[in-house]
């Protein structure tokens, strides 16, 4: 009942009570016992009003008191508790408003915790990943002070790794910044509305060759139908495909490489297979190739690995396109990944 109408409720008891006691008294009492009624009459409006405040009081006291309490649960951080709106007047709706916001804050407290873990993992991996080739570029540089490389051809080489080591965390950080950048949603996105099988023909052409030279075999099918179109921003995606494929080389394991594009037309998206004869993926790493720095062991220890956010830059693409990205793999044969962005649907005109 809403307080409102209690307190219409109080103020109609209040009048009618004693006057409906004062009528019915009035017929069964003397007039010469007036003064015991006039008594009668004030202990019946006392007793009234004392329960009809008592009956007030509870319905504001009792609710005021459990959001004293959560208050004082919220000011000290405490937010494991529960607020139960029993009433179902303006204080109970209070009450299941108060608990809303718990909740929230609450979601927003371990968001800001998962928030903090991730940030000291990524700088512990930054400084891991950089720290490597610094040490290895001070030793090769010690050598070379020491007089350690003391034939032109360790010079070369010493000269050679050093630079090779200086590019690695080139690429280190600028795969960085593009990932800070898009994480923090500062690449615009220039969206438009395309051929689907025209872009994806250019981006496998552009794939053909550079595995031609590579010495890899590349297979291309398309199963779209011509006048389909995608929204999609031709640039970024083609760093998904780029990912996706330089992964594909850099885990290659047999002696020839083999990498499949495949199209395929599913409702309301395009599907994007891209997939290779590799090394594959265990089932134990699968879950986590999209976390950014998730590295499998077999690549953080050999030399091929990379800083491990190539697939999570992808992914954050492929989202920002409304689509997803997974992957499937058999250890040992090979790794597809798909993706899906969305096909650009035309609204039929009325007549
Ligand atoms: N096609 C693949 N075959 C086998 N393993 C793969 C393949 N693609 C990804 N992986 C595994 O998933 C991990 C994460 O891939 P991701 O591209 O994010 O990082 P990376 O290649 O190690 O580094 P980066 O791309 O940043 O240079 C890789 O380290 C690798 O172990
Ligand atoms: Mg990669």
């Amino acid at each position: 009942m809403k307080l409102k109408t209690k307190l219409i409720i109080a103020f109609m008891a209040m009048m009618t009570l004693p006057t409906v006691f004062l009528i019915i008294a009035r017929r069964v009492f003397e007039p010469r016992e007036i003064g015991e009624l006039q008594q009668m009459f004030m202990i019946i409006v006392f007793f009234t009003a004392a329960l009809l405040v008592y009956w007030v009081y509870r319905t504001v006291s009792v609710p005021l008191a459990k959001l004293q309490e959560a208050a004082q649960n919220i000011k000290d951080g405490n937010l494991d508790f529960e607020i139960t709106a029993e009433a179902d007047d303006e204080f109970g709706e209070l009450c299941r408003d108060f608990e809303e916001m718990r909740l929230r804050l609450k979601a927003n407290a371990e968001e800001k915790v998962e928030f903090d873990r991730e940030n000291k993992e990524l700088i512990s991996n930054i400084s891991h990943d950089l720290k490597t080739p610094i040490t290895a570029i001070k030793g090769y540089v010690e050598g070379i002070m020491d007089g350690v490389a003391d034939t032109p051809e360790k010079m070369d080489k010493y000269i050679k790794t050093i630079y090779n080591k200086a590019n690695e965390m080139d690429l280190l950080i600028n795969e960085l910044t593009l990932y800070s950048k898009i994480d923090t949603n500062r690449i615009p996105y220039n969206f438009t509305t395309i051929s689907a099988k025209n872009y994806f023909l250019d981006c496998a052409e552009d794939l053909y060759l550079e595995l031609e030279a590579k010495n890899v075999e590349f297979e291309y099918n398309c199963c779209l139908e011509e006048d389909s179109k995608v929204i999609v921003d031709p640039e970024q995606l083609r760093r998904v495909i780029n990912n996706v494929v330089s992964n594909s080389l850099k885990y290659m394991d047999k002696p020839k490489g083999r990498i499949t594009m495949d199209l395929k037309d599913v409702g309301d998206f395009i599907q994007v297979e891209l997939g290779d004869n590799g090394k594959g993926i265990s089932p134990k790493d699968l879950p986590f190739i999209f976390d950014r720095f998730y590295r499998t062991d077999a690549s953080r220890n050999s030399s091929k690995g990379g800083s491990g956010i190539g697939l999570s830059i992808a992914q954050k693409i492929v989202e920002e396109h409304g689509g997803n990205i997974w992957a499937t793999s058999v250890e040992g044969s090979g790794t597809v990944m798909c993706f899906v962005v969305r096909k650009y649907q035309e609204v039929p005109m009325d007549e």
